[in-house]
């Protein structure tokens, strides 16, 4: 009788830890009715890493093959600065280092956003002018406008070289800003 109960409980038990995943799996089926829509606009605005004062508003809008990135960045250092989407959205350091490496799904080197293979995060360099202002103006190809949400956009004190590994050796990050579902106008 003792060793019958065990065996209950046992089923019992296994069939607990089994229907929730039985239930999340239908959940997860597809992109399938009652999910919202994929978003088609995005916006990240920058902050400045502890000591810049670095500041911008991005945006991300989905096109036909690319994503268009567009904005201002302020406060930079008149020339170009590396300009990246990076792995996380998370900016608990000041420095801005918990954002992560580029965003790079396809385990690729880094490269420039005109190279075959490169991170999809790879979006090159920006240009300050004397002002000090930065006016962002790039398609990126090969880059999911859904797949970037929840992420960042990091400028750099430096300029992007698009081939030292794995960054571009463009310097310390000096603005930074996690990449949201934009409201429609
Ligand atoms: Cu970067
Ligand atoms: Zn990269």
């Amino acid at each position: 009788m003792v060793k019958l109960n065990s065996l209950i409980l046992a089923l019992a038990a296994a069939a607990l830890f089994a229907a929730p995943q039985t239930i999340r799996a239908d959940h997860h089926e597809g992109h399938g009715e009652g999910a919202p829509p994929l978003p088609t606009e995005a916006v990240a605005v920058l902050a400045p890493t502890e000591g810049n004062n670095v500041k911008g508003l991005i945006m991300l809008t989905k096109k036909d093959g690319y994503v268009h990135v567009w904005g201002e960045v302020h406060g930079l250092t008149p020339g170009e600065h590396g300009f990246h989407i990076h792995e996380f959205g998370d900016l608990r350091k000041p420095d801005g280092t918990s954002a992560g490496g580029h965003f790079n799904p396809d385990g690729h080197d880094h490269g420039g956003p005109g190279d075959e293979k490169h991170h999809a995060g790879d979006l090159g360099n920006i240009t300050a002018g004397d002002d000090g202002v930065a006016k962002v103006d790039i398609k990126a190809k090969g880059l999911h406008l859904h797949f970037t949400v929840g992420r960042s956009i990091v400028v750099h004190a430096g300029k992007d070289d698009l081939k030292s590994q794995p960054s571009g050796d463009a310097g310390p990050r000096v603005a930074v800003g996690v990449i949201g579902i934009a409201q429609s106008k």
